[in-house]
């Protein structure tokens, strides 16, 4: 039974634990940017994920990880991390979100953790997941179910913008060709990116970054990320789960999600406000500057948004 001091814990008595979680993760795969290996710069942030999980007191559990058990050597669902001792969390984590982009040294690689109350995070299978998201402004005002024309023209109202001034973050992927031509038809803008759809998502809820909506299919995993970042920023997501092929199909299943292809709303993903979202940059990127290092010292460049009642969001900057 967890209390309700408990509930409150993850966002407020935990962030600078997850914090340097990510930050760890971030200088561990900082020597492989831009040295075109995916799976070692991935190793390098699971491992250091794991061993600064494992010194905060916590009965932590990887909800959202790094594949299954007999597939990941580390980070796997349901792994247990922690001192064993302290809250109970559920934990997604994505050690390098931009895989492809941190290999080829390109912009926007981060690292990222997010945490929950137990239970209350969506277990999502790593599979394609359809994503509608927006700001504070604009949430309650999307459906998946509706075209896109109407969400471009929902979000304009909610936004007091002129449609031809909404701006759609898309994914530059050829599945998007008809989503890009639909928000185009609307007069409304894109803004094409090559991976790393958090950090999209996450952009809709903070004005400066001039993005009104993200649009279109990328991870669950990743999805859930965002939600649990929207969460705390006040902002809101549609998601549907989209299995390719019959295993998947099952794996909804065993993972206690019968029908796949119900909407989930942000409710549904993130259950509680006690939740807290963690992101350090591994290379420069639009939310975030990558990791910097010079004779010994490291100079990183973090965001997180809290859950509940605490601040809604912090930059940070921190020499290591
Ligand atoms: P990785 O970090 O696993 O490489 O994911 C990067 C990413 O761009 C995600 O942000 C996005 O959700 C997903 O890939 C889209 O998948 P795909 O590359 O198959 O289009």
């Amino acid at each position: 039974m967890i209390t309700n001091a408990e509930r409150n814990d993850v966002a407020g008595q935990m962030h600078m634990d997850f914090l340097a979680v990510t930050q760890q993760a971030a200088i561990a795969a900082y020597p492989w940017i831009g040295k075109g290996c995916k799976q070692e710069a991935d190793e390098a942030g699971t491992t250091a994920m794991r061993e600064n999980m494992n010194r905060i007191g916590m009965c932590g559990r990887i909800v959202i990880g790094e594949g299954e058990m007999d597939e990941a050597p580390m980070l796997y669902i349901g792994e247990l991390l922690g001192t064993g001792q302290g809250p109970r969390v559920d934990i997604a984590v994505d050690p390098v979100e931009g895989t492809s982009l941190m290999a080829t040294g390109q912009d926007n690689a981060i690292a990222v953790i997010a945490a929950s109350s137990e239970g209350s995070l969506l277990h999502a299978p790593d599979m394609y997941m359809k994503k509608l998201a927006v700001g504070p402004q604009a949430a309650g005002r999307i459906h998946l179910d509706w075209p896109m024309s109407e969400n471009v023209l929902s979000v304009a109202d909610a936004l007091g913008k002129k449609v031809s001034d909404v701006t759609v973050m898309i994914q530059d992927r050829p599945r998007h060709k008809q989503l890009i031509r639909d928000v185009l038809d609307t007069g409304a803008r894109v803004r094409l990116f090559s991976d790393g759809d958090v950090t999209g998502a996450i952009a809709t809820a903070i004005e400066e970054y001039n993005v009104d909506m993200l649009a279109g299919t990328g991870g669950a995993p990743e999805g859930v990320l965002a939600a649990v970042a929207l969460r705390c920023l006040g902002g809101d997501i549609q998601a549907q789960l989209l299995p390719q092929h019959d295993g998947e199909y099952e794996r909804c299943i065993q993972m206690g999600l019968p029908q796949p292809g119900t909407i989930l709303t942000l409710d549904d993903m993130v259950q509680s406000d006690d939740c807290l979202f963690v992101a350090t940059g591994i290379t420069d990127g639009m939310l975030l500057q990558g990791v910097r290092q010079r004779n010994g010292t490291a100079l990183t460049h973090s965001f997180i948004a809290y859950g509940g009642s605490y601040a809604k969001f912090q930059f940070i900057e921190s020499y290591h």
